[in-house]
């Protein structure tokens, strides 16, 4: 199949809605910002000469970008145009259980829900929002349902960088241009249903293989989120060292030189492209093979080496080039000292300690403000990425080997017949929080647990 590229700025569906006050604030005063969001099928073009029926958040795909700041009071009026019940997860945000958009509250078709919240402190960074109704998950999001959210810091240290965002999402079409959802008995469903729905089709912003512009000398802020149902990029950009500077929580302690990034569906990073080529220079960003998958149902095209999008020097001479802060901002580290308890999840083919999920069934119970170690044990002979609701963690170890620095996380990709440990305080809200692989389609198979945590509506401490 032959995909066009659309011509897109990649800055495109950037929207700020409703604000009631902006503008020279003092650091810490609220913001209210109130934003409208509608989930409706439409029809757009992914392929040249035609269109495919598609769900949208605000007719866009991706949805509109959402960005706020820390100390934001956020009110998210949702519209469920849909013919079927949906909910707006807001993954990663640290916020009220009934805002959470988990299984639990689900909107129907016709209805409108508003998801309430405060961007707290300290959470500057880049999440997503996705739907997150029972068994239809992996659903709504192959059907388009996605967007991204960007939380910026006051004291943001790589402020006045210019700034990209890159939403990974790839998709299968069937022959005539819908969205290919194999029947689950069938056997394509049987091998999605195995390995997570993967398409050939690699949607960056929406569009296949767009291009960002760079000039020699600039350094470039990017936030890469993969909002795909199973594929996992391991990044690399030819010619280039990538300087990770943030995870799914934010950013890290100090830069961090790397050849490549891994980056397991539902994970977020935040990259510096130092612009080291040199004028009219072009290159692309790249997705090196990686092998999560088990044999049997493995791809035969997994060694490909795939093209995300181009990077594209200007014709301009070099500028000179910006000076990259050597501290980023202090991640104080969660004191496993001070753990009240030790949590082992054993990972099965599409289970989790050997059950499915039960929305009637509490997994795990514990109170709020306890810190815990959490234990995950992959038994399967394929990578399962691991997501916890509502709270970010610190990994303390994988397979063994420690982590060389902190940084907030809420997926950890656990290898196959591997082990990630990592701890996590359940400092504010008290609820019922899901627990999962971020596989879609084990995920919607029930590959996921609860986790309630009892106690006062907030604690008294503003650290998360
Ligand atoms: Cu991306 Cu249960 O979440
Ligand atoms: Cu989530
Ligand atoms: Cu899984």
């Amino acid at each position: 199949m032959l995909l066009h590229r659309r011509a897109t700025t990649l800055r495109r569906g950037l929207v700020l809605v409703g604000l009631t006050s902006v503008g020279a604030l003092p650091a810490l005063a609220q913001r209210r910002v109130e934003v409208t969001l509608t989930a409706a099928p439409t029809r757009l073009s992914l392929v040249p000469g035609a269109t495919t029926e598609i769900f949208a958040y605000n007719g866009q795909f991706p949805g509109p970008t959402l960005e706020f700041r820390e100390g934001d009071r956020v009110t998210v009026h949702f519209r469920n145009d849909l013919p079927e019940p949906t909910t707006v997860h807001w993954h990663g945000l640290n916020l009220p259980f009934t805002s959470d958009g988990s299984p639990f509250h689900p909107v129907a078709p016709g209805e409108t829900y508003d998801y309430v919240f405060t961007i707290r402190p300290g959470t500057a960074g880049t999440y997503w929002y996705h739907p997150h109704p029972h068994h239809r998950t992996g659903y709504q999001i192959a059907k388009g349902l996605y967007g991204a959210v960007i939380v910026r810091a006051s004291d943001d240290p790589l402020r006045g960088l210019p700034e990209k965002l890159i939403v990974i999402s790839d998709n299968r079409l069937a022959g005539d241009n819908s969205i290919d959802l194999p029947a689950s008995l069938s056997p394509a469903g049987i091998v999605d249903r195995e390995n997570g729905r993967e398409g050939d089709a690699i949607f960056v912003n929406g569009a296949v293989m767009p291009t960002i512009t760079i000039r020699a000398g600039e350094v470039q802020r990017w936030r890469v989120i993969n909002a795909s149902a199973a594929r996992v990029y391991r990044l690399s950009l030819p010619g280039h060292k990538l300087l990770h500077v943030g995870s799914d929580g934010g950013l890290f302690e100090r830069p961090v030189e790397v050849d490549e990034i891994l980056l397991a569906n539902a994970e977020r990073v935040e990259l510096l492209v130092r612009g080291t080529g040199s004028p009219g220079e072009r290159t692309a960003l790249q997705a090196l093979p990686y092998d999560r998958y088990i044999p049997q149902t493995r791809p035969a095209k997994w060694t490909e080496t795939r093209e995300l999008l181009t990077l594209q020097y200007t014709t301009k001479s070099p500028k000179r080039a910006a000076s990259i802060p050597t501290v980023l901002r202090h991640v104080p580290a969660l004191d496993t000292t001070q753990a009240t308890a030790r949590r082992l999840m054993v990972l099965t083919q599409g289970m989790i300690n050997g059950r499915l999920m039960d929305p009637n069934r509490v997994d795990v119970l514990a109170s709020l403000d306890a810190t815990e170690i959490w234990e995950i044990e992959n038994l399967v002979g394929m990578d399962h990425p691991f997501h916890l609701h509502g709270f970010q963690f610190q990994v303390l170890d994988r397979n063994g080997v420690p982590e060389t620095f902190r940084s907030w996380k809420d997926v950890v990709n656990v290898p196959k017949h591997g082990t990630a440990r990592f701890v996590v305080r359940y400092a504010n809200y008290p609820g019922k929080w899901m627990f999962h692989c971020h596989i879609l389609d084990h995920e919607d198979h029930g590959m996921m647990g609860i986790l309630e945590v009892t106690g006062a509506p907030e604690s008294r401490s503003a650290k998360r």
